[in-house]
């Protein structure tokens, strides 16, 4: 070397050729037995397998609700109402889920509105709409045990829903200025995207915004109200697993009334702002209520309750969780004890029917019946036996009388659901259960029930197990005989039977 100048020359040559070297021998000559793999056997995308999701869950009576290869664990329901009288809004719908099986594609329960996208995990799927079916079919599969977010987002006002369980509407309910949400058993799909099945609860929240000077009364805890100027939006938050039909956002003027039972249940009343003061009466006892049935079923399942009195005609009340909705013709102003009992009813249903729900829909009794027979209990709780008596007799004359309108409440018709076989024969149905095992079996039973199924769902077998393991008795043919034969069994005990 000369210089520094050759050295520095020198220095960049060998490093040149070291580096060049370096690269055109490295893909030739492998290094390693990891890229002696990656040679030979060239790395490929895993081929997926993956099937679509079902259309429906399985239900025995009505096989297209709900879906099959996911489970959601909680809605967003974001919704904007622009006008209250046409229902008409724009909505964003978040739905956090996790595949139960590899999902080329997956459906919701989805009818009406104008779709304006779909994403799953951020990225646009492609969508297809038949009747109630939306299919969802994302960019990339998505592997069991995933869990994956959609978001839809819609605008349009909700259509008239006639429900196929029942000939009424159900769903978002417009009543001139003023709406409201009643949905058992189809009715959620008419105003969210939904897997629409008592077998895939999940937890809520909802932000539903509406014109000044409305009001919301939803499922849950009021956490928010935000003052936007000409809007108001109010947050909810739900936070027990909630079956779908069993959602529902009220709009109207409303008074609140908030109280708390002896034993600590918060209570929050909505009442139409124009509704009589006396309509209230009926409700005044729901703490009572509240302590009552956490004594003999165990203790009440949800952070609130209360109920939703709207001045306008439903035609039913409903059990929506936390928050129980009666139109103005649910309140008889001549019979103000019968209507008690009807708040009593609902109330009963957070047990049964919203904390314990049914697996299938054929096993509606295990709802009604049990909570008309709540009515039973609650005349007793006030009144004593012999008027629990009473009411039994009263109960069993009427299904004698006109066995037309009972059907054995094993298998209610599937386009009449709510026969009145499911309430009153139903609820008879437990009162000879009471009379065949005793009260203390009786008792037992009902209250391990709630304990073993709280916030999921059972079946009238899973009913039958716990009452046979109670009492120690067979029970299978006590069951058949009431919930499936043609007429009413009797009750030898306090002498009632049909001929
Ligand atoms: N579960 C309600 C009750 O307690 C009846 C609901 C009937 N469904 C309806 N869409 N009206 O009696
Ligand atoms: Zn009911």
């Amino acid at each position: 070397m000369k210089n520094k100048m050759q050295m520095v020359l020198a220095c960049v040559l060998i490093m040149f050729v070291v580096v060049a070297c370096g690269q055109t021998s490295s893909p030739s000559v492998p290094s390693s037995p990891a890229a002696v793999t990656a040679v030979i056997v060239p790395e490929v995308e895993a081929e997926v397998q993956a099937d679509p999701g079902a259309s429906g869950v399985g239900d025995s009576y009505y096989p297209g609700f709900g879906n099959g290869g996911y489970d959601v664990t909680h809605y967003t329901l974001d919704i904007a109402v622009t006008d209250v009288s046409s229902g008409k809004l724009t909505a964003i719908t978040t739905i956090e889920a996790t595949a139960t099986q590899d999902l080329l594609s997956f459906n919701l329960d989805f009818i009406g509105f104008k779709i304006v996208s779909i994403t799953v995990n951020d990225v646009t799927a492609d969508y297809s709409r038949k009747g109630q079916e939306l299919v969802i079919t994302p960019l990339k599969p998505l592997l069991n045990g995933q869990s994956f977010t959609t978001v839809v987002r819609y605008t349009g006002s909700p259509e008239v829903m006639q429900s196929v369980a029942l000939p009424v509407q159900t769903g978002w309910i417009i009543a001139e200025n003023r709406s409201f949400v009643l949905s058992e058993p189809d009715g959620s799909a008419g105003f969210y995207p939904v897997n629409d099945h008592p077998l895939d609860k999940a937890t809520y929240t909802f932000h539903v915004t509406v014109p000044e000077p409305f009001e919301v009364a939803a499922n849950g805890v009021l956490t928010e109200t935000l003052d936007n100027g000409d809007t108001t939006t109010f947050t909810f938050e739900l936070r027990d697993p909630m079956a779908s039909y069993l959602a529902t956002i009220n709009i109207d003027k409303f008074e609140v009334e908030e109280m708390e039972s002896e034993g600590g249940i918060p209570i929050r009343n909505y009442y139409s702002s124009d509704l009589p003061e006396e309509a209230r009466k009926p409700f005044a006892r729901q703490g009572e209520m509240l302590d009552y049935f956490s004594e003999i079923y165990g203790q009440y399942p949800f952070e609130v309750y209360g109920s939703m009195v709207m001045n306008t005609e439903f035609e039913s009340a409903l059990e929506n969780q936390t928050l129980s909705i009666y139109g103005i013709d649910m309140i008889d102003y001549d019979d103000m004890e019968g209507t008690e009992l009807t708040v009593a009813h609902e109330l009963a249903h957070q047990w049964f029917g919203d904390s314990v729900s049914v697996a299938d829909w054929s096993d509606i009794w295990l709802n009604e019946g049990f909570a008309t027979y709540s009515e039973g209990l609650w005349t007793e709780h006030l009144d004593g036996r012999e008027a629990l008596d009473d009411w039994v007799k009263f109960q069993y004359a009427e299904v004698a009388t006109y066995p037309e309108y009972y059907t054995s409440p094993g298998k209610p018709p599937t386009d009449e659901l709510f026969n009145g076989g499911v309430y009153v024969w139903g609820g008879l149905t437990l009162h000879a259960l009471r009379l065949e095992i005793g009260d203390e079996a009786f008792f037992e039973t009902l209250k391990t029930y709630f304990a073993l199924y709280k916030n999921g769902n059972a079946t009238t077998d899973n009913f039958i197990a716990v009452a046979e393991h109670v009492s120690g008795k067979e029970l299978n043919e006590f069951f058949d005989l009431w919930l499936y034969s043609e007429k009413i069994p009797p009750i030898p005990e306090m002498g009632l039977g049909v001929e």
